[in-house]
């Protein structure tokens, strides 16, 4: 391998249409003097015309198996579950190093073959925050999910279906059109408003035509007074988008929202933060992740009651593939300039070397 070389292969997971690299991305690594090898795949939002347009070279759909074992193959989600063995390094989200249900089999594919795995959820700067991440598209595209779950309840219907847009235009003329020409007079509080998702829901509803005022930001500062809080019952849209790291007393329950009986405007809670299952879930009025096919779960209420329905989707990007991609590739170039310098540049020996304990653990936990 001559010059410096990343090999893009395609998404084998379902619905998945976000790319690692973009064709914008490619062009700069390009224009900085690698080579970027570009896996045909029609499941991807940007055709592979336009990875040949800046340079790319395209290579058949799934053909990095046999790609030589000194490329590096960068993807986004994980490869289906196999027990073949891994002689590449990978850079990708792998979700196997929080002991995620088959962990040490994934860890294990790396041993036997001698490969390396850089996972971009722990690819992390100087002060230890994560260089490139989904969270500002998460926030936007669960902010317009609840506009739309608004539009549907006013109408007294259930939202259906929804299915990733071609680019932001597109979602935010859909989500005006739902709400009749624009957002104006919908009230929303976003919680965790200063974080990526938080800063992503508040874009979104500026963009769909709320005035600023009725756009309420908290963070922490807002909600040190702890919970619950009338001022989520006052809002047509709540959002939370915090990152939970301890216990906090509940930003909403129940007993409050029944206690509140019609002195309620609230009609839609999107939970982008999604701790539906932790025992510390600030928002304890569901229990189950709702779908791109099933966007909302009612709130268990009185029947005379106005209904109240949770978003709950974990995979909210997918909704954006475009922008999505765009916003992670970009963050992320920094980063794969210094790939070719991986055993000196602290980004890199940093990764390698929490792989290298996660490979250990798994390697005793195989019995390998
Ligand atoms: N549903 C999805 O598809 C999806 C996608 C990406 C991220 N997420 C989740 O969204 C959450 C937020 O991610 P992020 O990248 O925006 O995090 P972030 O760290 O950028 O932002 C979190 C924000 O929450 C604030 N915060 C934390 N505790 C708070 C509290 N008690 N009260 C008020 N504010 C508080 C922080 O100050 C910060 O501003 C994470 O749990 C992440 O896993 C969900």
């Amino acid at each position: 391998m001559s010059k410096p070389t990343l090999w893009l292969r395609c998404e084998k997971k379902e619905f998945e249409r976000r790319a690692a690299l973009t064709p914008t991305t490619s062009k700069k690594l390009i224009d900085a003097g690698f080579d970027i090898i570009v896996e045909r795949d029609e499941q991807r939002i940007f055709d592979d015309s336009e990875y040949e347009a800046v340079g790319c070279k395209l290579v058949d759909n799934n053909s990095w198996p046999s790609a030589p074992t000194d490329v590096p193959i960068i993807g986004l989600k994980e490869l289906p579950v196999s027990t073949d063995p891994l002689p590449h390094t990978h850079i990708q989200f792998a979700h196997c190093y929080k002991k995620q249900a088959g962990w040490s089999s994934v860890l294990g594919r790396f041993h036997r073959g001698g490969g390396t795995l850089y996972d971009l959820e722990f690819l992390e700067d100087a002060k230890g925050r994560r260089v490139a991440a989904f969270g500002f598209h998460a926030g936007f595209a669960g902010a317009a999910a609840g506009a739309l779950a608004l539009a549907s309840e006013r109408k007294g219907e259930k939202l259906g279906l929804l299915q990733p847009y071609v680019n932001e235009e597109a979602m935010i003329s859909d989500v005006k059109k739902a709400l009749g020409g624009s957002g104006k007079g919908t009230k929303a509080l976003v919680i965790g408003a200063l974080g990526r998702c938080g800063r992503g829901a508040v874009d979104l509803f500026r963009k769909i035509g709320l005035d600023e005022e009725d756009i309420i930001k908290w963070d922490m500062d807002e909600t040190a007074k702890g919970g619950p809080f009338q001022e989520i019952l006052d809002v047509d849209i709540f959002v939370n988008c915090i990152y939970l790291s301890s216990q906090i007393p509940p930003f909403l329950t129940h007993e409050q929202i029944i206690k509140a009986g019609k002195n309620r405007r609230l009609s839609v809670v999107v939970d982008v933060s999604c701790d539906t299952t932790n025992p510390f879930n600030p928002i304890p009025i569901y229990s189950i992740n709702t779908t791109f096919s099933a966007p909302t779960v009612p709130v268990d209420l009185p029947s005379e009651l106005t209904p109240l329905s949770v978003v709950s989707i974990d995979h909210l990007p997918t909704l954006l593939p475009r922008e999505a991609s765009e916003q992670f590739s970009s963050d992320l170039l920094p980063s794969l300039l210094e790939f070719p310098n991986r055993q000196t540049a602290r980004v890199w020996t940093d990764a390698e070397k929490l792989y290298r304990k996660k490979l250990a653990e798994a390697v005793e936990a195989e019995g390998l």
